[in-house]
């Protein structure tokens, strides 16, 4: 099932409540949350304390992408705060079965994700254990950044990892995505799509989610 995810990097943090009902009333059924440390990434945002109060104001589905090192540390923490979707960076964590494990065990769907220049072989032994993985289609850190071509292969590839592991793991694909390239990411095998500037950037989000939902759906 294709679902839109808007992230909230790109709306007004003084005014998140404001953004949210934007995109539920534009008919984004996930929000994506990203959480950086300032370490594995040169960047900081939010964390826990967000994540309770956001889990007070929507029921959409709340999509924690941690950006930190040592994710192990945190991971089910997210899940007690309220995230339904938990996805830690495979360059982050030596122990991807333990915290995929603990994600699942806390009550929450557990992720993969993994940056453009890292192989899709570092995450194929943690396949079982992951309901979904994330493909970063920029270098983590900022939204707004350019899509990186090479991710629609990626995409292809892991669909067919997935596939012929007989798995039924889902693709996620976050960074640079937009109306004009949203239908090529859905085409190559991805079904959450993370999108920030594309939607808080707009002056309109609700009809940025709806235009986007109705590009994506055309494929379908
Ligand atoms: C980047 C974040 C993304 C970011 C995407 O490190 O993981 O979720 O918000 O922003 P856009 O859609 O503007 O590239
Ligand atoms: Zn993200």
């Amino acid at each position: 099932m294709f679902e839109l995810a808007p992230s909230i990097l790109s709306a007004d943090f003084a005014n998140l409540e404001d953004g949210i009902r934007k995109v539920e009333s534009g008919g984004a059924t996930v929000l994506h949350v990203d959480v950086m440390d300032g370490h594995f990434v040169p960047n900081i945002t939010i964390g826990l304390p967000v994540v309770r109060s956001l889990r007070k104001a929507t029921s959409l589905i709340i999509d924690t992408h941690l950006m930190i090192s040592e994710p192990g540390r945190y991971a089910a923490q997210f899940v007690e705060a309220g995230a339904d979707m938990v996805s830690i960076h495979v360059e982050a964590d030596p122990h991807l079965h333990r915290t995929l494990s603990a994600i699942r065990n806390a009550g929450a769907k557990a992720g993969i994700a993994i940056n453009p220049a890292t192989p899709l072989f570092a995450l194929e032994e943690a396949l079982p254990y992951a309901d979904f993985v994330l493909v970063m289609s920029v270098n983590p850190g900022f939204g707004g950044q350019a899509f990186i071509p090479t991710s629609i292969a990626k995409v292809r590839r892991l669909r067919e990892m997935i596939r012929e592991r007989g798995l039924e793991t889902r693709i996620e694909i976050d960074g640079g995505i937009d109306e004009h390239n949203v239908l090529d990411v859905v085409e190559a095998g991805a079904e959450i799509i993370v999108a920030g500037s594309a939607i808080f950037g707009k002056s309109n989000p609700a009809e940025a989610v709806r235009t986007m939902l109705n590009r994506a759906t055309a494929w379908v």
